[in-house]
């Protein structure tokens, strides 16, 4: 293997003027160190974390190729009004993919075992051929995992198993989770199922919930049915949920869930309070499916909480001792209950072409996208 290797890397600049550069730049690796590995990349995620950093605010319907055959590019305008909040990666040539798996092809001298080895990876800049990266933010693959099985064994596995952790920490008894289809969703789904948790799901199809049903899910509740309310409340009276993941963020469904908590809780109370029931409500807005202003009509007293929650720092949390359990189930059961499927692998250069941008961009349920750098 040459050493320094040279390898592309997909970049993302958003320019003081207004506009979403993609272009693929040339990176040079110099030799690892005694901890670190430089790895082949073969698989990473789109992810919609990713998406954010790619994409930013862009206007999709201004995607428009550039460049050279030899140096390919795609622009994009940003939305005057969504530049302020740019302000802080303004002309950065930003490195994107938050994780990916692949071959280890070089190895320092203190984890020179590594070598040949497939292995999982966590750390940001994984659009890339070449990833160097300290051997400590790898996980070996079980024999016969490929690339693909473990290019998402920590954002999402590391999400769900969070969640379940959360509720265990602060005494919850059920969870509702939205967007219930997604990749995370599914892996949620299995994880409450093995572990004895009610879940009740939000999902906003048929096709989704038919989804949930055939990994066995129990509650499955359709936003788009009319009687949507109704069902919801009749799910947390039965499961006594009050806590909610919610990936939405945007437009009423954090308010449509807390006031059905509220509901459920009333209807065994005994006594009326002015205050609303004492009984704590607690909601996590995970994701930003949905930007639009959240809206909160308050209607259901004053015991309850709406915050964000991020996975890193709640490991930060939960401690190294709880992050390596959680990890360790991650590998035992990568191919089972953090099993992710992907409609499409893409190459480097195709995730600059507008047709499969648009196709990725889209989030949508199943849908999700591959790259592979040693296309
Ligand atoms: N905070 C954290 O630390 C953290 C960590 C990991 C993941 N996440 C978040 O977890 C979420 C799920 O990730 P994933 O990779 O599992 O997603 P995914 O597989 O790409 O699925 C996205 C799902 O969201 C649904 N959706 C999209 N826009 C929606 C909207 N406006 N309202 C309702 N549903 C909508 C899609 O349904 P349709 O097919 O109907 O569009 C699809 O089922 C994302 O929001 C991601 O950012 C957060």
């Amino acid at each position: 293997m040459a050493n320094p290797l040279t390898g592309l890397e997909l970049r993302s600049t958003i320019s003081s003027d207004g506009n979403l550069t993609l272009s693929l730049e040339p990176v040079t690796l110099a030799a690892p160190g005694p901890d670190e590995v430089i790895v082949r990349v073969e698989a990473a995620p789109l992810n919609p974390s990713d998406l954010g950093l790619l994409l930013g605010p862009a206007d999709m319907a201004t995607l428009k190729t550039g460049g050279t055959a030899d140096h390919p590019t795609l622009t994009a305008a940003i939305p005057a009004a969504r530049m302020p909040a740019m302000k802080p990666r303004l002309d950065q040539s930003m490195a994107v993919g938050n994780e990916g798996a692949g071959t280890v092809v070089l190895a320092g001298e203190n984890v020179a075992e590594l070598l040949g080895k497939k292995v999982g990876m966590l750390g940001g800049s994984m659009y890339a051929q070449y990833r160097k990266i300290a051997a400590r933010d790898c996980i070996v693959l079980p024999e016969g995992a490929t690339a693909a099985d473990g290019a998402s064994m920590f954002v999402n596995p590391l999400t769900a198993l969070s969640m379940v952790e959360t509720l265990r920490m602060e005494g919850h008894k059920a969870l509702v989770h939205t967007a219930a289809a997604s990749n995370l969703g599914q892996m949620l789904n299995r994880i409450c199922i093995a572990d004895n948790v009610p879940l009740v799901n939000i999902v906003r199809s048929e096709a989704q919930a038919a989804i949930l049903r055939e990994i066995g899910a129990k509650y499955i509740v359709d936003s788009s049915a009319p009687d949507f309310r109704e069902k919801l409340t009749d799910a947390i009276t039965e499961t006594g949920a009050t806590l909610a993941f919610d990936a939405i963020g945007g437009g009423r469904i954090v308010n449509t869930i807390l006031h059905a908590m509220e509901a459920a809780i009333n209807r065994t109370a005994t006594a009326y309070s002015r205050y609303g029931s004492a009984t704590w409500k607690q909601v996590y807005v995970y994701g930003m499916l949905d930007t639009s202003p959240m809206e909160l009509d308050r209607g259901y007293g004053l015991a309850w909480g709406v915050s964000g929650f991020l996975v890193t720092p709640f490991l930060m949390k939960l401690g190294l001792e709880g992050t390596l359990r959680l990890r360790a189930r991650v590998v035992a059961e990568l191919t089972t209950t953090f099993a992710s499927h992907y409609t499409n692998t893409i190459s480097l250069a195709e995730a600059l072409d507008p047709k499969v941008v648009e196709a990725y961009a889209k989030k949508a349920t199943g849908e999700k996208y591959l790259i592979d750098p040693s296309r």
